[in-house]
C-alpha cells in the first residue's frame, strides 16, 4: 500500500479560485496540512502557509528576495523597482535608514491630535446617518485623513486615493486589468503635478523629495525619490481600509467581544493586533529563490516563486489556540505576521495602529453593536482581504450618540 496522497485536481489548492477568495481559510488549513511548502502548477507558485515556516521566508532575506518582486507578478521584466518593498540589502538598508525616522513611535505620536479629531469626525457622520456603508463611510476615510497628516499629500477625494491605492495592489496580481494600470499611472501623474508642487513647507513629503530623507540617501537622480513617496503614501491606504472594514464585520460577528472591549478600553490596544491576525488585510507576499533554498525542509528549486500566505498564519493551531475564534484578549496576538518581520517590515506599522485605535476608541464609546443591514460583497482583489461593500447599522450607545 502506497503512503502517497492521492493527487488532488488540477487547481485545487489554487488561493485565487474565487471560493477561495470568499472565505479562504478552508483552503488554508488544507494548504497547512499538505505541508511546509506546496507547489500548486496553475501558478507557478511554492506556497508557504504555515506561521513558523512564512516567518523563516520572510526573515531569510538572502535565500528569499524581494529584488525581484514581492507580488504575484515578477519584476524581472521591469527596469524599476519599488524602492522598499522591492530592494534587497544594501540598496534597501540604505533607502529605509533614509525614511525610518520619520515612522518613529515618538514622532508618529504627533499625529495623534489630529487623527483623534478625524475619528471623531468620522464618526459623528456615521451615527447622524445610523445605517452607513461601513466601507466609504467609516473604512476609508480614516486612512485618507491619515496619509494627509502624514505625508502632506492632499488628493483631489477620499475615492480617488482609494481606487489609486487598490489599483497598485491589483495591477500586480493575476487577472490583473489594464485599467489598474491606467489608475496608478494616473496617480503619480497627479502626485508629480499637483501634489507635490502643493506640499506645505514642513512634512514627510518635502523631506523625501527635497532632501532625500533623514540621511539624505535617496538618490536625487533618477526617479527614487518620487517612488520612495508614492510606495509610503499608497501603500498605507487601501491595507488599513481593509482593516477597519474587517474590524466592523469581526465585531458584527462576535457581538461579546464587542461588549467586552467597551467594557475594558485598556484592551484595544491588543484588540487591533488581534484583528490583524484574524483577518490579515493582505493575505499574501511574494519572494523569490535565485538558488535552490528549502522550506522546513522541503527543496525549492532556484528561479521559484515563494507565496507566504499571510491569511493563513494568522489562522495557524500551531501558533494560536482555537484561531478561528476573535479573541482581543488573546495574549500572543502581537505575533501575527499581518504586517511582515525582519527587514520588510511594515513601515508604517504605527500609523496603521494609531489610525485603527483611534477608530476603536470612538466607536466603542458611542456604538453599543453594529447590525448588518443587507448583504456584504467582498473584494475580487486576490491580495487585499476587505469589503466592497458592508451595510450596518449603528447602535448607538446610552447617552451621547
Ligand atoms: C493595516 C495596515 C497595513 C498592513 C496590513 C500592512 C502590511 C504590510 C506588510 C505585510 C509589509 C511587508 C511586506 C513584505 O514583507 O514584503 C508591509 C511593508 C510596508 N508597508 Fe505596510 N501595511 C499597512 C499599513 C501601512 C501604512 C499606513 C504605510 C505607510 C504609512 C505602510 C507602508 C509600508 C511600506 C513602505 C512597506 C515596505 C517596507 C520595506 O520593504 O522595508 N503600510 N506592510
Amino acid at each position: 500500500m502506497s503512503n502517497v496522497a492521492p493527487p488532488l485536481p488540477p487547481g485545487d489548492l489554487d488561493p485565487y479560485r474565487p471560493e477561495a477568495l470568499e472565505d479562504p481559510y478552508p483552503l488554508y488549513a488544507r494548504l497547512r496540512e499538505q505541508g511546509p511548502a506546496t507547489y500548486e502548477p496553475e501558478r507557478d507558485i511554492w506556497l508557504v502557509p504555515g506561521y513558523a515556516e512564512a516567518a523563516a521566508v520572510l526573515r531569510d532575506h538572502r535565500s528569499f528576495v524581494s529584488g525581484d518582486g514581492a507580488t504575484y507578478e515578477s519584476a524581472l521584466g521591469r527596469t524599476e523597482r519599488y524602492p522598499l518593498i522591492e530592494t534587497d540589502p544594501p540598496e534597501h538598508t540604505r533607502i529605509r535608514r533614509a525614511v525610518q525616522p520619520p515612522f518613529a513611535r515618538a514622532e508618529i505620536e504627533h499625529l495623534r491630535p489630529g487623527i483623534e479629531a478625524a475619528a471623531t469626525e468620522i464618526v459623528d457622520g456615521a451615527l447622524a446617518r445610523g445605517e452607513v456603508d461601513a466601507v466609504p463611510d467609516l473604512a476609508q476615510p480614516m486612512p485618507d485623513r491619515a496619509m494627509a497628516l502624514l505625508t502632506g499629500l492632499v488628493p483631489p477625494s477620499c475615492q480617488a486615493l482609494v481606487d489609486w491605492s487598490d489599483a497598485v495592489v491589483r495591477a500586480q496580481e493575476p487577472g490583473a486589468d489594464p485599467r489598474h494600470g491606467e489608475l496608478l499611472g494616473a496617480a503619480l501623474a497627479w502626485m508629480i503635478g499637483e501634489g507635490i508642487p502643493g506640499l506645505p513647507a514642513h512634512c514627510l513629503g518635502r523631506l523625501i523629495t527635497d532632501e532625500g530623507g533623514t540621511t539624505g540617501g535617496l538618490h536625487a537622480e533618477g526617479p527614487e525619490r518620487l517612488m520612495t513617496l508614492a510606495s509610503i503614501w499608497l501603500a498605507g491606504v487601501d491595507s488599513t481600509g481593509a482593516l477597519l472594514g474587517n474590524a466592523i464585520d469581526a465585531f458584527t460577528e462576535f457581538p461579546d467581544q464587542w461588549e467586552l472591549l467597551r467594557a475594558r478600553p485598556d484592551l484595544i490596544g491588543n484588540a487591533v493586533e488581534e484583528l490583524l491576525r484574524f483577518e490579515a488585510p493582505f493575505r499574501v507576499f511574494y519572494r523569490r529563490t535565485r538558488a535552490q533554498a528549502q522550506v522546513g525542509g522541503v527543496a525549492i528549486p532556484a528561479g521559484a516563486t515563494v507565496c507566504a500566505v499571510l491569511g493563513s498564519t494568522g489562522r495557524d493551531p500551531r501558533q494560536f489556540a482555537d484561531p478561528d475564534r476573535l479573541d482581543v484578549t488573546r495574549e500572543n496576538a502581537r505575533t501575527h505576521l499581518a504586517l511582515g518581520t525582519s527587514i520588510h517590515l511594515c513601515l508604517g506599522a504605527p500609523v496603521a495602529r494609531l489610525e485603527a485605535t483611534a477608530m476603536l476608541t470612538e466607536l466603542t464609546r458611542r456604538v453599543a453593536r453594529f447590525e448588518r443591514t443587507g448583504d456584504a460583497v467582498r473584494s475580487p482583489s486576490g491580495t487585499m482581504r476587505k469589503f466592497d461593500t458592508l451595510p450596518v447599522r449603528l447602535v448607538p450607545a446610552g447617552g451621547r450618540a
